[in-house]
């Protein structure tokens, strides 16, 4: 075993004042798990990225729902250009407080594992890359001098933060750190960087394990992490056709190779990313649903692994201008909840195995042991043991995976004293496979004061409550089961619901329980000293339980739609959760709980014949949101007109880049290479006219090739050209549209869609802007002058901060912010369409009075009845929240986070529209109420200026 306890020891050795309170922990790992305080522990893990969640208080939301559904860690990438927007310049506050993030974690109680980059990945403008790096020379992902200067300076910022909440002090709850990501390559100067990182970070006080997400790489060697990672999406990322599986690959070779660390899965599949034109997120959370989480979690588990992570649990939205080429801005991932926080069928489903992983213990340390094969063939099943209780798993599942036939078989188990023994017993049953499904069965498994023979249902949780013990089983509706305790005498069994048949079998001291898994099933049973109340559900009924920590011990409890927190306090139970209709809620606590509360007010219990308080809560008052019927609209592009007046606008005057992509022609234009690195940037070039031009070429770069949907459109003297999507058009010029004597102009708008990822081979730097201009018929020189977001890489306003804002005249004048004053707007309403190429703005407010207490996630739709050629920026209270693009989709509903939002007053929505042809607009634009809670969550707005 390795400790990790070095912080500690530091702070011992230098007589350090106690300002370290609470107890430190020690992290270690052997070949199996994670041991924590000495103890192996199942890490059971989701990825949550807070940059994709503008509205700190929403982070405890999602943080508390990962905790409710059995995720005892959470894994956090953290991007370095959404913290700094120029180089020296670092953010943590507001939107950007990671101390409060982490703060957070440790409240809620769950595990950290930090991921700091520099380079994440993460379908993220440069993969995380800061806009200011895309200018700097230097080999990235390297030990070059350049970029090691760089990221330096990022990994002391935010190493100091992450190291104040470390396990290892006691501070916090960060258990682990993951170095890099996904660095594919172990040349030597790629070595060296990855040392430079490890070193740094524990010169900067990282004391926990250092992990890895690079598969086979870094794992000896210059380098090497402590706990390398693999990262697996089995079924890919394509969510067109949801019914196609990929099969499984088996890890098992991989678990037996590892001598000293657990099988770590960094990232495995949670969902899939979708992309511009796609199929849209509820086609990936089909794809990837309970069904794909049953079947391959599970077999990541058979394999032997207890370290998994899922990316995403919860996505988020991509504002701003955060994303890739290629995503738009919903990063909902089809992840177990979705981008405005909601539970999905798959949250229920990680429920079920997450409460599994960490209620039965023995599954942190087990070995591969070798079992009998099912009497049918298209099943397969695989054996584990912990070497030290004896306690087996038998993983079950169709040999195919893709296989969709209902399969009935029986099991042949080993059973301690009894031998090898067939199950089901039961005369007449089978244990089922019914299409696309996996199930854990447990043997020989002890828990509280029983003795569990095997179950043909699952154990999702068992407790002790006092004196008795509870345990949870469960099983597909309709399905039968049987589950065997072993007693030294006959039980005394009471059924107190549903239909169960009791065998009692004294020559092998056991007691059969035979039963159809249908609503939700209790059987109390006493013998001696023990006691234990069986809980036996369908899936269904199973996933309304939830378990939770309180000081002196979990609690369970049915019934509501969520279940945030238990705070014990003599002989009563604090509860708060949320509810989506009036709903049971029953509390299976300590035997002297008298009496609960639900969000802080008393409620009605009533003591059940299961010894549980039974209680009815309300659900959420009906909301109605208004409509948006009254807008104002303005011409928001006045830099088409020769006689706009550009003079403080850049002139492109840089005359060498250490950019490799640029191809020596001047002028350089690019927009990075004039701070300009997100958002739309215009361009007006002037030039004398010869009369000779017939055309003019334009090359401008939106990172097109991989199946983007950037775009660029441009005018002569006010006459449109055309538009490309991003490449080089040479447009043909009508010699009527040239004035002879004085400037013309040529204005060019350009949509940048992001910075693309970065493999190892500068393609992050890719140039984004117009490339080139060259007139057809002759060589007339132009002038060029530029105008990106106001500021460039000084932001004015660094509370919305750097992905927020792009260059449109309408953005610089402030034309989103709630304050403008667009009263002078010409009136209209919406549909509103129009032929003429070119932005428009449209304003609206609206006034919103929710109820106290109620959790309403709203969206803003935009709904064409046909295609148009425009594309949309949406802004709520000056929070660009969504990229709307009407004949490419598939987005139309944009999450308005609620910390953005006004809940008690007026809201401003800013709409900028670009007709990119002659048949542009903007459609209809209304509120969607995306689902109404009734919540102990109290969300305060976000900071704004
Ligand atoms: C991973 C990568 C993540 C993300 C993911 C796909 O391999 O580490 O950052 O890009 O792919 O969503």
């Amino acid at each position: 075993m390795i400790s990790f306890r070095w912080a500690g020891l530091v702070l011992a050795v230098l007589g350090a004042s106690s300002a370290v309170a609470a107890p430190a922990h020690t992290v270690t790992y052997d070949r199996y798990s994670l041991v924590i305080d000495g103890k192996p522990t199942y890490l059971w893990s989701g990825s949550f990225h807070y940059w994709r969640l503008p509205s700190p208080d929403l982070w405890l939301d999602v943080l508390q729902k990962m905790k409710a559904a059995g995720f005892n860690a959470v894994e956090i990438y953290f991007d370095w250009g959404y913290h700094s927007a120029k180089r020296g310049v670092y953010d943590f506050s507001g939107i950007r407080d990671v101390d409060r993030l982490l703060d957070m974690a440790r409240d809620v109680g769950i595990y950290v594992i930090a991921r700091p980059g520099p380079y994440i990945n993460a379908e993220t403008d440069a993969g995380g890359f800061p806009g200011w790096l895309v200018t700097t020379a230097g080999k990235p992902r390297s030990d070059s001098p350049e970029y090691t200067a760089a990221y330096r300076e990022w990994m002391t910022q935010i190493n100091r933060i992450i190291a104040r909440h470390q396990v290892t002090d006691g501070r916090g709850s960060v258990l682990l750190y993951q170095v890099e990501n996904e660095l594919y390559d172990e040349s030597d100067d790629t070595r060296r960087y990855m040392q430079d990182l490890e070193d740094k970070a524990r010169a900067d006080g990282i004391t926990v394990p250092l992990t890895g997400n690079h598969n086979s790489n870094f794992v000896e060697g210059l380098g090497a992490t402590d706990i390398p990672g693999q990262d697996s999406y089995p079924l890919d990322f394509d969510c067109t056709r949801p019914e196609r599986w990929n099969g499984i690959y088996d890890f098992s070779a991989e678990r037996r190779e590892l001598t000293r660390t657990p099988l770590f899965f960094p990232e495995y599949q949670g969902g899939a990313f979708d992309v511009w034109g796609g199929p849209g997120y509820e086609a990936c959370r089909t794809f990837t649903g309970p069904a794909f989480e049953r079947v391959f979690y599970e077999s990541i588990m058979a394999a032997g692994s207890t370290m998994q992570n899922f990316y995403m649990t919860y996505g988020g939205i991509n504002w701003g201008w955060l994303s890739s080429p290629g995503v738009y801005t919903s990063y909902d991932y089809g992840a177990a909840i979705t981008a405005s926080r909601q539970l999905t069928p798959k949250y229920d489903q990680q429920k079920l195995i997450g409460y599994m992983t960490h209620a039965v213990a023995p599954l942190a340390r087990t070995d591969a042991v070798g079992t009998s094969v099912p009497d049918n063939r298209r099943l397969q099943v695989t054996g584990r043991i912990n070497p030290d209780d004896g306690t087996r798993f038998y993983f079950l599942r169709h040999a195919e995976a893709q296989d969709t036939t209902d399969d009935a078989t029986h099991l042949k188990i080993a059973l301690g004293d009894a031998g090898e023994t067939t199950i089901p017993q039961q005369p007449g049953t089978a244990i089922h496979v019914d299409g696309r499904d996996a199930k854990v069965l447990l043997a020989n498994y002890r828990f509280g004061k029983q003795s569990l023979a095997y179950s043909t249902s699952e154990l999702m949780t068992q407790l002790r409550l006092g004196g008795r013990d509870v345990a949870l089983f469960y099983g597909r509706h309709g399905e039968d089961g049987e589950t065997v305790l072993r007693y030294p005498a006959k039980p005394k069994t009471r059924v107190i619901e549903g239909n169960v048949a009791t065998h009692w079998d004294a020559a092998t001291h056991s007691l059969r329980l035979d039963y159809r898994h249908d609503g939700l099933a209790r059987v109390a049973i006493d013998q001696g000293d023990t006691s234990l109340l069986l809980l036996i559900g369908d899936n269904a009924a199973a996933t309304r339980f939830w378990q939770l920590d309180t000081a002196d011990g979990p609690v369970l409890v049915r019934g509501p739609y969520l279940v945030r927190n238990a705070v014990r306090s003599e002989d009563k139970v604090a509860l708060t959760g949320d509810t989506d209709k009036a709903s049971e809620v029953e509390l299976f606590g300590f035997p002297d709980t008298r009496g609960f509360s639900w969000n802080n007010a008393p409620v009605h219990v009533v003591a059940t014949p299961s010894a549980s308080l039974l209680a009815h809560v309300e659900g959420p008052v009906p909301v109605s949101l208004p409509g948006l019927d009254k807008w104002r609209v303005n011409d928001g592009a006045p830099e088409i007109a020769p006689s706009f007046n550009d003079s403080g606008w850049l002139a492109t005057t840089r005359t060498s880049s250490p950019n490799p992509y640029w191809n020596h022609q001047l002028p350089i234009l690019d927009s990075d290479a004039y701070g300009f690195h997100h958002g739309n940037v215009w361009y007006r070039g002037h030039f004398r006219a010869t009369g000779k031009e017939i055309g003019i070429r334009l090359s401008a770069s939106t990172g097109v090739h991989l199946g983007n949907h950037g775009i660029f459109t441009a005018w002569l003297n006010g006459h449109f050209l055309g538009n490309n999507p991003g490449g080089a058009q040479q447009f043909a010029i009508d010699p009527s549209w040239l004035k002879k004597d004085g400037d013309n102009v040529i204005s060019v708008l350009v949509d940048n869609h992001g910075h693309l990822q970065e493999e190892h081979n500068g393609a992050f730097r890719e140039p984004r802007g117009l490339l080139s201009a060259t007139f057809a018929g002759a060589a007339t020189e132009i002038r060029w002058k530029i105008q990106g977001n106001v500021g460039g890489e000084n932001l004015p306003d660094p509370v919305r901060g750097p992905f927020n804002a792009g260059g449109l005249y309408g953005e610089r004048m402030g034309w989103q912010l709630p304050g403008f004053a667009d009263g002078g707007w010409k009136t209209t309403t919406l549909p509103h369409g129009t032929d003429k190429p070119g932005v428009d703005w449209y304003r609206t407010t609206f006034r919103l009075d929710l109820p106290a207490g109620q959790d309403v996630p709203i969206a803003l739709r935009i709904h064409d009845l046909a295609p148009h050629r425009y594309r949309a920026i949406v802004f709520i209270n000056g929070w660009q929240i969504g990229r709307y693009i009407s004949d490419v989709g598939p987005q139309t509903d944009f999450e308005l986070p609620s910390g953005l939002l006004n809940l008690h007053g007026d809201n401003t929505i800013a709409i900028a529209a670009w007709s990119t042809a002659h048949d542009g607009g903007l459609g209809e634009v209304s509120l969607v109420m995306q689902g109404n809670y009734r919540t102990s969550l109290v969300p305060s707005p976000s900071p704004s200026r």
